[in-house]
């Protein structure tokens, strides 16, 4: 089942969506957390380390597992997923470091380390709550446009667009990494919930063909409709081609 909210701006999706969150942390404080990166939730992750410091917040007891990391960039990097994490959450709430985990964008061997993921995964119980953001091109993690829908961890090269897309936060294009580690559709649709935020006008086509589309790899952010606990929180630029938007 999805459930929308619909609201007028981005600080309110922040707000609406680190509610859901909270609910979960409070609800369940040795929960497992399904984070994402990108710029969609930064917001909310302030908000999280607002309520963290206010004492209203207990990550102590919380473990994350990212959806996805760049190959080939070290976990110092400034654009590597590692380092946004510590950045915008991991430094400002009471998370134990030892509770986190990303794929490594490093690892030597590919198919080990989607191994490794797959096992981190699995050795946490699943994923209480897995947060989303969805792609200009309908990607959920970095799970692109393609033929069949992966089931598990893997290695997947970038399309053109996503370079594109990410390229903004590379001094130029052609640093931007052309593949990435990325958790599988299956993972995503095992969690037990999960949350997608959306904000602005060029993610309103996606979302539309997401949710009412057809259910096709083309689109992977489709499946969720395959989804039993689906929240959407959503601003009404990203909802403009729905009815009554
Ligand atoms: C990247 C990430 C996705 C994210 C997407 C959208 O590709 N791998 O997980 O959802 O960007 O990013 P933004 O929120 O910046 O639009």
């Amino acid at each position: 089942m999805i459930r929308i909210y619909r609201v007028d701006s981005y600080d309110e999706m922040s707000r609406r969506a680190a509610n859901i969150v909270s609910a979960q942390v409070i609800m369940k404080p040795d929960c497992v957390l399904g984070l994402a990166t990108g710029s969609t939730p930064q917001g909310l992750y302030r908000l999280l380390a607002e309520r963290c410091r206010a004492g209203d917040l207990d990550f102590a007891e919380v473990c994350t597992v990212n959806l996805d990391e760049y190959q080939g960039l070290s976990p110092e990097d400034g654009q590597s997923y590692r380092r946004y994490m510590r950045e915008n959450l991991f430094e400002h709430v009471n998370l134990r470091p030892e509770n986190t985990h990303l794929p490594d964008g490093l690892a030597a061997d590919a198919a080990a380390e989607c191994a490794r993921y797959n096992a981190v995964i699995a050795g946490l119980g699943g994923i209480d709550l897995q947060l989303l953001g969805v792609g200009n091109n309908g990607h959920i993690g970095f799970n692109e446009p393609g033929a069949a829908f992966e089931n598990e961890t893997h290695l997947v090269a970038l399309t053109e667009s996503t370079v594109q897309a990410n390229a903004r936060f590379f001094k130029s294009p052609d640093e931007v990494p052309k593949h990435a580690y990325t958790m599988g559709i299956g993972s995503i649709m095992r969690a037990r919930r999960i949350l997608l935020v959306a904000s602005g006008a060029d993610k309103a086509d996606a979302l539309y063909r997401a949710l009412h589309g057809p259910i096709t790899p083309v689109l992977p952010a489709s499946v969720l409709q395959l989804h039993g606990d689906v929240a959407v929180v959503a601003d009404r630029a990203a909802l403009a081609r729905f009815p009554e938007a």
